[in-house]
């Protein structure tokens, strides 16, 4: 690769056609593809004794306790209006074997269709909030908005994981990350590694 029209010259940087950088331009549009977190989740809410399922993979870690997931849930769903106004919902983590149902969720929205009854998903009634467990998944985070500042912005939501459900049966579990255009890298081999423990700006 050529560097780029403009490009500043870096001290001892080559700049002839052996360039090592092999590199070549990536479409800003096609960025999230690169960095976008996982695993995918199943976000439930329930607004008016009618529970959805919406398949989502923009979230972030925000603190360990208790703690805080940032997502961002676009206006044009029907699950935004429901979180919006409900302050509550569920994130259910499904693994490989429900990818086909995954999918499905989000080539449909609950304006017109219930999804749990479409693609055979079953809701449990949650501990602390009244969106339900999805119980083919291996784990459900019970959540309520915690900081709804950037949602007129940003649609990007703040949650705290008020209650947390997992599987103890499932040693192994395979979760799905989104890379666009209808690819999932499927979670692989664990490895364990010495390490400190995990530390973020001092926490
Ligand atoms: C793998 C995957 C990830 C998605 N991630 C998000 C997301 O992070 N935020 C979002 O607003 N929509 C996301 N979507 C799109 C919604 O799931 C989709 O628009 C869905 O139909 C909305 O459902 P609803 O109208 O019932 O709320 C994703 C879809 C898929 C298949």
């Amino acid at each position: 690769m050529t560097p780029a029209r403009g490009g500043v010259d870096v001290p001892g940087a080559k700049r002839e056609t052996q360039s090592p950088m092999k590199k070549t331009n990536f479409s800003l549009s096609e960025v999230y593809r690169l960095l976008e977190p996982g695993p995918v989740v199943l976000l439930t809410t329930a607004r008016a004794g009618r529970a959805n399922v919406m398949p989502m993979s923009w979230h972030l870690m925000m603190e360990f306790e208790p703690p805080l997931v940032g997502c961002v849930v676009s206006n044009r769903n029907y699950s935004f209006a429901s979180l919006k106004a409900t302050r509550q919902c569920v994130i259910n983590i499904p693994t490989v074997e429900l990818a086909e149902k995954v999918v499905a969720c989000g080539n449909t929205s609950g304006r017109s269709v219930d999804k749990f009854k479409a693609f055979g998903l079953t809701p449990v009634p949650a501990a602390c909030v009244k969106a339900p467990l999805i119980a083919e998944c291996y784990a459900s985070l019970e959540c309520k908005v915690r900081d709804a500042k950037l949602v007129t912005k940003y649609n990007f939501f703040i949650l705290e994981v008020v209650q947390a459900w997992i599987d103890p049966a499932r040693k192994r579990f395979r979760t799905i990350h989104h890379q666009g255009e209808g690819e999932f890298m499927v979670a692989g081999r664990t490895l364990h590694l010495p390490s400190p423990k995990t530390s973020l700006g001092g926490k």
